[in-house]
């Protein structure tokens, strides 16, 4: 070979070029560098139960680790179905309604790609969880961004009346709501169907936290509305539900019709999700103690962490579902969110992250988002150092 070629590799034109370094990627590695307590990035610091971990190594030592069959387990299909039944009231067939996914986020961009043609509207209620809007990029769609209510995150059905248009394909529903951590109501989606009614608007519905509601108060999948669910995608995550983050298993329910061009783009997609996985959750999910004791085991941390923020500076937002809780800055410091969070991680050693990363135009609020996944100690750390402000 003559050294003196050089090969080159080609220039591409990027598909998202404004994608980089997510601030998540960003404030952990602040957070590492600076021994600070992470309560940015939302995944727990403590384990699973080990009776899930003894239960992918029972079907991993019984040979359960070939390719499933590409809609998921059939027993975990039917598991899934068995819950939302028997949570929401609406029966999901698990032969062709309901399909395993490596996670969320991978059931939400399948779902886009499944539906959205070139050009195309997907509207998108900001604050923003940041995948959906790539996601719609890359199938060619358009984003429209309909803020919720300033101050009270809720959302304004107003506006996202004024963003339908002929163009728009679906809307994206995220509830319990990251990151503002607000929950919708009944009436909410008793007006959503009604302002759907006349069209043929589809609704992604993100429901990864729908086991993370405080208070009492229920959560309101679009599965409890029969007229929204016939028209929905709904995307849960194992990963949130059973502490196994990196699990990425979860999946998604959706009418047949919908379910047959979900599982179009998903076969040439990820094919299949991991298989011991799979035959793990089928058995531990048929306990419904794990996800029907969820909400008292992260309303004790939420309210544990609250209780330690009230004797701090900050004023807190709301609660009402996920594991995230936001705080007003704003009596301490007039820096934008996000010199605040990193002078926060390094100068005081905990990390959050800016509320305006979830806005395509970066809006200010002075709001930082916290995760209380943590451990308790973790999180009295956290609130030691937050006090000394
Ligand atoms: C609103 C929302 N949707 C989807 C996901 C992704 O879930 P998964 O890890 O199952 O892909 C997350 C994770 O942070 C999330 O907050």
């Amino acid at each position: 070979m003559n050294a003196s070629i050089e090969f080159v590799t080609p220039r591409i034109e990027s598909r998202l070029p404004q994608v980089g370094t997510t601030i998540f990627t960003v404030m952990s590695g602040l957070a590492l560098q600076h021994g600070a307590v992470n309560l940015g990035q939302g995944f727990p610091d403590f384990d699973c139960d080990p009776k899930l971990v003894d239960a992918v190594d029972q079907a991993m030592r019984s040979g359960l680790n070939q390719y499933p069959p590409m809609t998921g387990v059939p027993a975990l299909r039917e598991g899934i179905a068995a819950k939302i039944e028997a949570l929401y009231g609406h029966r999901y067939d698990p032969g062709s309604e309901i399909t395993v996914t490596a996670g969320a986020t991978q059931a939400i961009l399948t779902a886009i790609l499944a539906t959205v043609h070139p050009g195309d509207e997907v509207i998108v209620l900001e604050p923003s969880y940041d995948s959906y809007e790539p996601n719609i990029v890359l199938a060619g769609g358009k984003a429209v961004h309909v803020p919720l209510d300033a101050g009270t995150f809720r959302p304004n059905f107003g506006a996202i009346a004024a963003a339908l248009s002929p163009r728009t394909r679906a809307i994206l529903v995220n509830t319990p709501h990251n990151p503002s951590a607000t929950v919708w109501t009944a009436e909410d989606m008793r007006r959503l169907a009604e302002l759907l009614r006349p069209t043929n608007v589809l609704v992604i519905a993100d429901e990864v936290y729908e086991h993370m509601v405080y208070d009492g108060a229920q959560h309101e999948s679009v599965a409890r509305n029969p007229e929204l669910a016939a028209r929905s995608f709904i995307v849960s995550s194992f990963g949130k539900t059973y502490h196994v983050t990196g699990w990425k298993v979860g999946y998604l329910a959706a009418p047949a019709t919908l379910t047959t061009e979900f599982r179009k783009v998903h076969q040439f997609n990820v094919f299949t999700v991991n298989t011991p996985m799979q035959h793990a959750l089928a058995a531990y999910m048929a306990d419904p103690r794990p996800h029907l004791e969820l909400p008292a085991f992260y309303q004790r941390k939420r309210d544990l962490f609250r209780a330690g923020l009230a004797k701090t500076r900050f004023k807190l937002l709301p609660s009402e579902g996920s594991y995230f809780q936001c705080v007003d800055y704003s009596a301490i410091s007039d820096a934008s969110e996000i010199d605040f969070c990193q002078w926060l991680t390094r100068e005081v050693g905990v990390a959050a992250i800016p509320l305006s990363v979830f806005y395509r135009g970066g809006f200010e609020q002075r709001i930082a988002r916290f995760c209380f996944a943590k451990k308790d100690e973790t999180l009295a750390l956290a609130i030691e150092r937050l006090a000394r402000i």
